[in-house]
């Protein structure tokens, strides 16, 4: 398997889309089309892989930026895909086989390449099909009655006794190196859309007397290209039934594999379940017995053992993780946000939220408050209504609030601030000086009341 060199046609305009995007930058799963293209190939441990560029070439290749073993050949103007494929060949060795991906087909899975790629040798070139019953828009593969292969007819090229074939070519073939450069300098574009077909290679080979092995398939959604954005969604759904399937097949419970996206890489451990219409993005780690409420969105987190996420929660580690250590209860509708680091069986509750700021075991926030850059002890527990006001406009400073202080409802505790161990708030109060271990600290004026107060009334005009 070591000379199998891959090459991506990703030149394309992907007129249909209608967007500004090249084609292949659009996203799928969370990554985009080539991403998941070239993931493959790097599964299947390419010599090298080379991607042919054109169409927003500079924004294609700077997505690439940071890949080993992969390189760039520019194709100006797009000439058709055999076109395409003249301008990788002179950096591809002779010695090996060559594997061609599309960068629109991104579902084409590593096993199914395998199985090509074994079809393949120095005197083999390989198809992958397709049998399909709507085999309009691709090109078909022609036979003799021997069921030997001839030739790739493009359906614009086609007969309509050709149209009528139903075995349709993906896209994606393995081809011995050496014989390919010779076919690709033989090709002419006298057909209806005046390109460069790399589908002409097929007749240039069975006239050479190579033999071409047509490997079918059966699942459509492994070959099928993102032309438009109806496709697009359609294979975006293929790719998370695909991935919901996996993370069932491997324990974890789903209320509804229709109603689960995974736009990154998500990992579970035993006894995990996840209620309707949750989001998991980037890195997302949910430990033994995690169960997640419906309509949660979490992105780049580690979630512990026991700990429950309810409903509507949202929560978003990009920059910095979020960290939830085990047995937590977090939610309905909580916000945690980058650097957010909560212990084991700290309670997060309702309109709650927590930016850059650690909880020690056991604290608790439970309603309608925020902790910003603060470091929270043990058992503390967090008044309704209380923030830490940790900019002061120019800079962010740090609240310290000790083990087992009480913060009172609607507290602003102004930051640089430490709350003495044990302390209690008294509630509204504004606190803006260090307070002592175990004393209660109040701020506010003490009630007054004025008897048989009358109120104004309005005045005639
Ligand atoms: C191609 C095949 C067709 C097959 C179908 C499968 C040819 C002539 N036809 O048709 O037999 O059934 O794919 O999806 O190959 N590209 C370039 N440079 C170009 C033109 C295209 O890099 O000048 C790239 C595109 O970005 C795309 C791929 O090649 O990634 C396929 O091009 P596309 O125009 O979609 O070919 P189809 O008409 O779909
Ligand atoms: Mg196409």
């Amino acid at each position: 398997m070591n000379s199998v060199d891959v090459a991506v046609m990703a030149a394309g305009k992907g007129t249909r889309m209608k967007s500004n995007l090249p084609k292949v930058l659009h996203r799928l799963g969370g990554r985009t089309l080539l991403d998941h293209v070239i993931d493959t190939a790097d599964a299947l441990q390419a010599r090298q892989v080379v991607v042919i560029t054109g169409h927003g070439a500079a924004q294609v290749e700077a997505s690439l930026h940071g890949r080993q073993h992969l390189q760039c050949v520019r194709q100006m103007p797009q000439l058709g895909t055999g076109h395409a494929m003249q301008q990788a060949v002179p950096v591809l060795a002779d010695d090996g086989v060559t594997l061609v991906l599309s960068g629109d087909v991104p579902l084409i899975q590593v096993d199914t390449l395998q199985a090509l790629l074994s079809l393949c040798d120095a005197k083999h070139l390989a198809l992958l099909t397709l049998e399909t019953p709507t085999p309009t828009g691709y090109g078909r593969v022609v036979r003799n009655a021997q069921g030997q292969v001839q030739a790739i007819v493009e359906e614009k090229d086609a007969t309509p006794a050709q149209r009528q074939i139903t075995l349709i070519y993906s896209g994606i073939m393995a081809v011995p190196t050496r014989l390919l450069r010779t076919w690709l300098a033989r090709l002419d574009n006298h057909n209806a859309q005046q390109e460069y077909y790399l589908t002409d290679v097929v007749k240039l080979a069975v006239a050479d007397g190579t033999t071409v092995v047509a490997h079918a398939i059966s699942q459509a959604w492994q070959v099928e290209g993102v032309n438009n954005p109806v496709q697009l969604a359609a294979l975006e759904r293929a790719y998370q039934h695909l991935q919901a399937e996996q993370f069932m097949q491997a324990g974890v419970r789903l209320a509804d594999p229709a109603r689960f996206d995974v736009r990154g890489q998500l990992t579970c451990g035993q006894d995990v379940e996840i209620d309707v219409n949750c989001v998991f993005e980037g890195k997302v780690h949910l430990g033994d017995g995690v169960r997640i409420g419906p309509h949660c969105v979490i992105a780049n987190a580690d979630i512990g053992a026991g700990t429950i996420v309810q409903a509507y929660t949202h929560i978003d580690g990009e920059q910095q993780p979020v960290t939830i250590g085990r047995d937590a209860r977090i939610g309905p509708f909580a916000r945690l946000r980058p650097g957010a680091a909560l212990g084991d069986e700290v309670h997060i509750g309702n309109f709650v939220e927590v930016k850059n700021s650690s909880m020690a075991r056991g604290a608790k926030a439970n309603h309608l408050a925020y902790l910003g850059d603060a470091t929270v002890g043990e058992r503390v527990n967090y008044g309704a209504g209380s923030i830490t006001a940790n900019y002061d406009g120019a800079n962010k400073h740090r609240t310290v609030i000790e083990a087992d202080v009480h913060v009172g409802s609607n507290s602003v505790l102004v930051a640089p601030v430490t709350l003495g161990a044990g302390g209690t708030i008294g509630g509204g109060s504004t606190i803006t000086k260090d307070t002592a271990p175990g004393a209660l600290t109040v701020t506010r004026a003490k009630q007054t009341s004025i008897d048989n107060w009358a109120r104004p009334v309005k005045t005639k005009k």
